[in-house]
């Protein structure tokens, strides 16, 4: 998600610095953005050339490169310890008047806004992916977030072409409130051997005109990640509507996460 947010920026003529932990995943973020900047070229989507907008990114591992950044949008694993952590992290760094928003799917803003200095500076910043491709972004705000940064995010993202709503802050908001529940029954489904998973999958596709099926879905988004906003939900619901299935844990904890691993409830050679 970090590298579609990081490219939609800087197609919108923002510099931008991307920051990982992990250098190769770095690299492999750079190759990605220029990949999908070529694609959007090809169709005739961009003003300037990939490798214009690319040079308004910076690569870096360390995060003192942020330090005088306007705005700050975490997108690391969809865990509260590792999201604190990040945040706790974000705000030791950056300038005392940075917008700091989470790109969390399912975590409560409030819960996360006790790990920021300035929590009227912090709000739920959240893309969909592909990134470059979808126009929503839901907005959360916490108790404690400014009345005009709500106002300010949103026409920042409508100046790189998003098209935002503003959401309350219930775990998995609106999103994966009613989305996390489709892809548990689909795979429920499956369990009871009701149909094949492709032809889950199809009757989504070809009976209510969905571009993926809920399967294909789930292992688009990442299984984990899917687990990982099921378990917030389920926990802080306590509705089984959102209890992660036997499956879906057995397929996490066997790793196959999807597209990203080559193997989720289909398998995809060297797609990634
Ligand atoms: N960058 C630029 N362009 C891209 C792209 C990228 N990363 N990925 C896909 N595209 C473009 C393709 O070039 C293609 O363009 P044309 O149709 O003009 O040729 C178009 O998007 C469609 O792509 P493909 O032909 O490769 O494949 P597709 O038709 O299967 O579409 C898809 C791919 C856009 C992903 C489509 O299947 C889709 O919309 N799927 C549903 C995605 C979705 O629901 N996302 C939300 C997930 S939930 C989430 O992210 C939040 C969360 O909290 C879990």
């Amino acid at each position: 998600m970090g590298r579609g947010i990081g490219q939609v920026f800087a197609q919108g003529g923002y510099s931008v610095t991307q920051v990982d932990v992990n250098k190769d995943a770095l690299a492999l973020a750079k190759d990605s953005i220029y990949d999908s900047l070529s694609k959007l070229e090809k169709k005739g989507l961009l003003r300037e050339t990939p490798e214009t907008i690319l040079k308004r990114i910076s690569f870096s591992t360390e995060l003192d490169s942020i330090s005088d950044s306007d705005i700050v949008i975490e997108a690391v694993f969809e865990r509260l310890d590792v999201k604190s952590e990040t945040l706790r992290k974000i705000s030791a760094v950056v300038r005392e008047d940075a917008l700091i928003g989470s790109n969390t799917s399912s975590i409560s803003i409030n819960l996360l806004s006790s790990s920021v200095r300035n929590p009227e500076r912090f709000m739920g910043i959240h893309f969909f992916n592909p990134v470059p491709v979808m126009k929503l972004v839901e907005l959360v705000s916490s108790e404690n977030t400014s009345g005009d940064l709500l106002k300010k995010v949103s026409e920042l993202l409508v100046s790189i072409g998003k098209d935002p709503v503003h959401v309350k802050d219930f775990p998995g908001f609106v999103s994966n409130r009613v989305l996390m529940p489709l892809i548990r029954e689909a795979i429920l489904a499956l369990e009871e051997s009701v149909a094949s998973a492709s032809d889950i999958d199809k009757t989504f596709r070809l009976g209510m005109n969905h571009p993926m099926g809920p399967l294909e879905l789930a292992d688009f988004i990442g299984l984990d990640v899917c687990q990982d906003i099921m378990e917030v939900l389920y926990n802080n619901y306590g509705d089984p509507r959102f209890k992660p299935p036997v499956t879906l844990r057995n397929l996490v904890n066997s790793k196959k996460l999807g597209r990203k691993s080559g193997e989720g409830f289909y398998k995809y050679g060297d797609k990634k």
